[in-house]
Formats: C-alpha cells, structure tokens, sequence
C-alpha cells in the first residue's frame, strides 16, 4: 500500500521504516530541512537500535523515501498517518496546533480518496476536530455545505513504541488498536498491519485515542506506586525489589513497571499524564489519582537528592560525578529526564558536575551548562566525592569498581534506579544507597 508519513520524530520514522520492512511503500515527510537531507543520505538523526541498517535496506530497494513536500505525499499515498509532536503547554493541555496544521495541509492537497490515521498521543476527540479541519480545508470543488463531494476517513491508531525497543515493539506488538468510523477505513488499516499476525483491537476514534491515554497512565501509576512502596521500605527495612519480585509473580499484577527509582521520565509520561488530567478535568471528572502519580513521581526527585545533601552534608564546591542522562536506557533522549532536575538542583547548591552517557552527550551538551562531559566512567569518577547512577545502561553493569573506588575522593554511590542493588557494593568498598532497598532508612545518621 502506498503509505505517507508526516512527522519524522521517533514515532514517525520508526512507523515509516517498519511499515516498508512488512512490505509498504512509504513516504516520510518533514518541514525540517536539514533532517530530510540527513536521512535522504541514510543518516538517522536519532539513536534507535536496529532502525538506521533498515532505513539504509529500503531506501536502497526504493520502499522508503523522504520528502519535503505534503503535497507530494498527500498525492502520492492512500494512507497518511500524522506523527507530529503534541507537546505540553503550560497549563498541561496537549498543544495540538501542529496537528491541526497538518490536517489543513492535507485537506488542500486532497485529491482522491484518503485515510487519515492520526498516529500521535493526542487527547479523546481530536480525531472528530480533524475530521471537521479536514472538511473546511478541501478545496472549493469539494466542498457542500457541510458535507463534502470527495471521499475520506480519519482513524485512530495509537502507538505503544518504547525508545529504545521500539522496532521490536513495531514488529511483535501486544495489540495494535484502530478506531474507525468506516469499514472502508478499518479495512485498510486491517490490511496494513495483516503481516504483524497479532490482535487487533477495533472500536471508535474516542475509545482508541482513550486506550492510549490510559495506557500511559496506568503505567505511571504502577511506577508511582512502586516508588511510594519504595519510602514505606525504606522506614521499615523492607526490600523494594523482592515487594516487587513477590508481587510481580501474581499475573494478574505482573512484574514490569514496578522497578523504583528517580521516577518516570521522557517524551510520553510526563506530557501524557498531564493531558490526561487536563481531558478529565474538562470533561468534568477530578481524576485526583492520577495527580497524585504525578506528585509522587516528582517527590521521588526530591527525596534522591535530600538523601545526597543528608549524607554529603555541604554541597557548596563537591564533585559529584552522574552515570547516565538520557530518560532511560538505549535512546539518546534526554527530554524530560530526571537528569535535568537533578543536575540542577545540585548545581543551584553550588557542586560541580561531571557527566557521562554512552548516547545521550551529544544532545546533553546543548542543554546542559556548567557541565563537565567525561569520555568514560573512569574519567568521569577521578576527583568524585560520590556518584549518581540516574539510568541504568547496561555497560555501567560491568565497570572495574576498584579502579573507580581508587580514582573517587569518597567511594560513595547513590544509586537512582537500585541498579546494583544486587551487586553487594559494601563489600566492594562503596558506601551505597538506593532508593527502598531497606537500609537506608530516613531516620539513619
Ligand atoms: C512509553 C510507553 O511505554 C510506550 O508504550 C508508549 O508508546 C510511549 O511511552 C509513547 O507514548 O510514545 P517510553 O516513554 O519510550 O514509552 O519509555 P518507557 O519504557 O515506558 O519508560 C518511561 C519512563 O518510566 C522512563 O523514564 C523509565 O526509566 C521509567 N520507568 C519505567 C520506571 O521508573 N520504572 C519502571 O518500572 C519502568
């Protein structure tokens, strides 16, 4: 199927690549120049593991290409998914003006038959303003009063793409969701996905946009309840990890989402929690549950660094050294990551920072000031009163910690995501503390 793709961000390539990888014929379209020339020469301006060497392979057999142009894209595909940023506005609302800038693009160009998917996290009824942007934007010809001569239909089809995993989330998805108003609609995007062999759930626009907000929400709220269970742990002595492990093992729980830490971060919790209320508010329900997933989540912050200032006493002129940046593992994204407030709430109390990321360094550089970027952990732990683990990459596992002991000023670890928890730091020489692993309890001295 010819497929257009507006929206080159994570969700937007990612969609596009994988759609060419199960057989498509798909145009990826950005306003941004220089991105579209990146990726006209094969470069991926992000880092998503397995995404740049598919990229190359369809470009190459001409499955994939990239535009500048809606119009091109719009004449060219049946299928157009909008994968354009909704990011936060200041009261918390999804900011939904590129959604509807694009909508009314589209709409101008039209000149067959169109499925319109919108792809991006956005707010329950905003398939139904597209509908009606799209309708006001046809060109004269198409248009009759309130009803227009020239066929189309808008979709729902949220996606659950974790950065970092996200191709194998495309490939071996759990469910794929459409919400349709046509069957002509949900035959198509039937066809679409039929290569991915797995469930498909079908309902309205409203309910899939829902699903979606939902989806995100409950996520943050099982980590905001691990990260309360976690300050419970840590007054009573109680081990966060083997809560979560003996809860996990229920099926009806399960296990993932319940690792407690610095709190959730990125792209999607943040800004999909707050729409979430803001929906929810609007529509005439105070979803006071989910506020308080997010004053937990922001606590947690707080707590982490009060645990620091409690042991290292005068933050004025130490070195504190921070293993990680980005929001998580495997992305070099660093949108709203807990790196940010962290770094410069200890900045504000006058320490002085040293950072390493084995991805994130790049983009960190441009947000961060006053910090000190390190080529590696060794380098990064010379001079150090203590360090931060604040995201959990899989190479910090297997560090040398003798040399990093014998180049730190204090062997001390506060460890944001109870990564080495299992590790027996003590023994190793270090002074650890995690976040709900029963040893640190707040009263301690
Ligand atoms: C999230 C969802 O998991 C995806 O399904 C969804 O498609 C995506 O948002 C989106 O809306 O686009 P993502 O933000 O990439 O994906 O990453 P997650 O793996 O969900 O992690 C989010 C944050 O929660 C990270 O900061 C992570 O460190 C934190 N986290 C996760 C915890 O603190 N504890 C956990 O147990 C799990």
């Amino acid at each position: 199927m010819n497929i257009g793709i507006i929206g080159t961000g994570y969700v937007g390539l990612v969609t596009g690549v994988c759609l060419a990888h199960i057989g498509h014929k798909v145009i990826c379209v950005d306003m941004d120049k220089e991105k579209i020339n990146q990726l006209k020469r094969g470069i991926v301006p992000i880092y998503e593991p397995g995404l740049e060497p598919l990229l190359k392979k369809y470009m190459r057999s001409k499955r994939l290409s990239f535009s500048l142009s809606i119009k091109e894209v719009t004449q060219k595909s049946t299928v157009l998914f909008i994968a354009v940023g909704t990011p936060s506005k200041k009261n918390g609302d999804a900011d939904l003006s590129y959604v509807e800038n694009v909508s009314r693009q589209i709409a101008a160009h039209m000149n067959s038959y169109k499925l319109i998917v919108e792809k991006s996290t956005v707010p329950a009824e905003t398939g139904e303003k597209i509908t009606r942007t799209i309708r006001l934007n046809l060109p004269r010809k198409y248009k009759q009063g309130k009803k227009a001569s020239l066929d189309f239909d808008v979709a729902s089809n949220p996606e659950f793409l974790r950065e970092g995993s996200a191709v194998e989330d495309f490939m071996s998805p759990d469910r794929v969701v459409i919400g349709v108003q046509s069957k002509k609609a949900e035959e198509l995007l039937r066809e679409i996905y039929k290569p991915l062999k797995t469930k498909i759930i079908v309902t309205n626009m409203n309910s899939a946009e829902l699903i979606k907000h939902a989806s995100n929400s409950f996520l943050a709220t099982k980590i905001s309840f691990i990260n309360a269970l976690s300050r419970i742990c840590d007054k009573v002595g109680a081990d966060v990890l083997k809560i979560a492990e003996g809860m996990g093992l229920d099926k009806r729980i399960g296990r993932s989402f319940l690792d407690a830490g610095i709190g959730y971060g990125g792209s999607c919790f943040p800004k999909d929690v707050d729409a979430f209320i803001r929906l929810s508010e609007k529509s005439g329900y105070d979803f006071k549950l989910l506020q308080e997933v997010r004053r937990i989540n922001e606590e947690q912050k707080q707590f982490f660094l009060k645990l620091i200032e409690d042991k290292l006493w005068i933050l004025k002129n130490k070195t504190i050294g921070v293993l990680g940046l980005a929001f998580k593992p495997n992305t070099d994204d660093i949108r709203n990551a807990p790196s940010l407030d962290i770094i410069s709430a200890l900045q504000k109390e006058g320490a002085k920072i040293k950072a390493y990321d084995p991805q994130a360094m790049e983009k960190a550089k441009d947000v961060f000031h006053d910090v000190a970027f390190c080529k590696d952990p060794y380098a990064l732990s010379k001079g150090c009163d203590c360090l931060l683990l604040l995201t959990e990459w899989d190479e910090f596992k297997s560090l040398n910690f003798t040399k990093i002991k014998n180049l730190m000023r204090h062997a001390i670890i506060f460890d944001g995501r109870n990564f080495y928890a299992n590790q027996n730091m003590e023994e190793l020489g270090f002074e650890y503390y995690g976040l709900g692993l029963g040893f640190n309890t707040e009263k301690s001295g």
